[in-house]
């Protein structure tokens, strides 16, 4: 579909010439010759982009400006002007219009301007759209939930999403929903319309990361041909949310930690100071305290990022909550997947209950993931569980299957070597995929990029 222009000037030359430009460029070109023929054709056609001359018999064209600016805010108006008075354009420019022409013009130049405004439109209306989408996917409202403890997590992120907080703690294991907990506070601030900038500590050596967040300046390394912004300006008004802050290096932390206090920073390479107004929500699945008695993570840090901590429970402890969630992923995956399931069994249903959830929400999105990918079935019986969940557990006591099941290696095994065994076993049962690998280890593809570098498997 063709975009279309309304031209209005009262010189009939002037509008045959910019139809004929306008329309040979491929637009659709509506004429009129004053203020008030101009309101009711937008009324009645619309349009996406108005050419508005200055000098108008009758309402001059800043009036015009003021009604299009108060009913049609959203299309963009180009003024068209005469040398002479180009100071009064800028002026129209302060009160909304989005750019203006000097005539005499030449064709091409308002071709040119033409494309440029309905570009920024789009992507403007696109923008909008896709956050306001996001505010919908990842409000308050998205963390399932009617345990006592779930419900207590949802008012603490409501609240803290609304008071003027610029730190925020999560804590919780893997797949407890600290990311989804993050965004939600996120989306539902009045930060929402700004930035949410994501990045995992885990997944980048530590001057990388530094760079990532604070950015450098040009020359600052070998590689540093142009400055880069960092994150924190990047996400300038809106939220930076770190996750897995606990794997963030020793001398980062000292940088955070003045970060947090006032608020400034040093691009790499910099000399100046750069302040920002940036929401830190920081997440890690696990125990900072302990990490601070290792010493492996400032206790200054710990306990400025601390002064409001969120506790995502496990999902052993809200069984209660598997209904729900079941249900949540269920009408969640028939709409992606296009199947018609109903429900799970009474039967699958206790068997779900029973199990003890180590990989929590993330683990048993997967289970009922799978059951429909593989099945078509209106209701998903026990045989569609796979057998990790099928196996009747402990009970809830044991805190995790996989823990339990764990046999400590002999000694001369490090936690190094295991960890390139395990990064080995995985990309070889999923054939060097990648994505599944970091899906089976529950680490982000980034984080598994780094290990396999690290471990010269890339
Ligand atoms: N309370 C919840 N309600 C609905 N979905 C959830 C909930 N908690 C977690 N999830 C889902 O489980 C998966 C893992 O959550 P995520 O936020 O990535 O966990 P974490 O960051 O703690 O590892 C995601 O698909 C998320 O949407
Ligand atoms: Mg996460």
């Amino acid at each position: 579909m063709s975009e279309r222009i309304l031209v209005i000037d009262d010189e009939k030359l002037i509008r045959w010439a910019l139809r004929k430009n306008l329309s040979g460029a491929g637009y659709e070109v509506l004429e009129a010759e004053d203020g008030e023929s101009a309101l009711t054709i937008l009324e009645e056609e619309g349009a996406d982009l108005i050419l508005l001359d200055v000098r108008l018999p009758k309402k001059s064209g800043l009036e015009v400006l003021e009604d299009v600016m108060k009913h049609h805010v959203q299309i963009p108006v180009i003024l068209m002007t005469a040398f002479s008075s180009v100071e009064g354009a800028v002026d129209a420019m302060k009160r909304g219009a989005h750019d203006y022409l000097v005539k005499p013009f030449n064709h091409d130049e308002v071709l040119l301007l033409v494309a440029k405004a309905l570009d920024t439109t789009r992507l403007r209306r696109e923008l909008a759209f896709v956050r306001q989408q996001q505010q919908q996917q990842y409000g308050t409202g998205n963390l399932v939930g009617k345990s006592e403890t779930m419900q207590q997590v949802s008012r603490l992120i409501w609240k803290v999403a609304s008071s003027a907080a610029t730190t925020v703690l999560i804590q919780g294991e893997s797949g407890t929903g600290k990311d989804l907990a993050a965004k939600a506070i996120h989306f539902s601030s009045d930060r929402a319309t700004r930035p949410f900038m994501n990045i995992t500590c885990s997944a980048l050596p530590e001057s990388l990361l530094e760079s990532e967040l604070m950015g450098y300046e040009k020359g600052a390394f070998t590689d540093a041909r142009e400055r880069k912004q960092g994150l924190f300006e990047v996400a300038d008004g809106g939220t930076v949310f770190l996750d897995e802050v606990g794997d963030m290096g020793i001398g980062l932390q000292a940088k955070m930690l003045r970060f947090l206090e006032d608020k400034t920073f040093r691009r790499v390479g910099g000399s100046r100071d750069m302040m920002v107004d940036v929401r830190i929500i920081a997440a890690t699945n696990r125990n900072l305290e302990q990490s601070v008695q290792e010493g492996s993570f400032r206790e200054d840090l710990f306990y400025r990022m601390n002064v409001i901590p969120v506790e995502m429970p496990p999902l052993r402890e809200r069984l209660e909550d598997i209904d729900l969630l079941v249900c949540h992923f269920i009408d969640r995956f028939n709409a992606e997947f296009h199947k018609r399931t109903k429900g799970v069994s009474d039967a699958a249903l206790e068997v779900l209950k029973r199990h003890s959830w180590p990989g929590n929400v993330r683990e048993l999105r997967n289970v009922i993931e799978r059951a429909m990918i593989l099945e078509n079935k209106e209701i998903l019986e026990v045989e569609d569980m796979p057998a990790a969940v099928r196996q009747l557990d402990a009970g809830p006591a044991s805190n995790s299957a996989a823990a339990a099941a764990f046999v400590l290696p002999d000694e001369g095994y490090g936690l190094r070597r295991m960890e390139q065994e395990m990064v080995k076993q995985a990309l070889e049962k999923t054939a060097g995929n990648q994505s599944h690998a970091a899906q089976l280890l529950d680490i982000s593809r980034d984080a598994l990029r780094y290990k396999m570098r690290k471990f010269g498997l890339l």
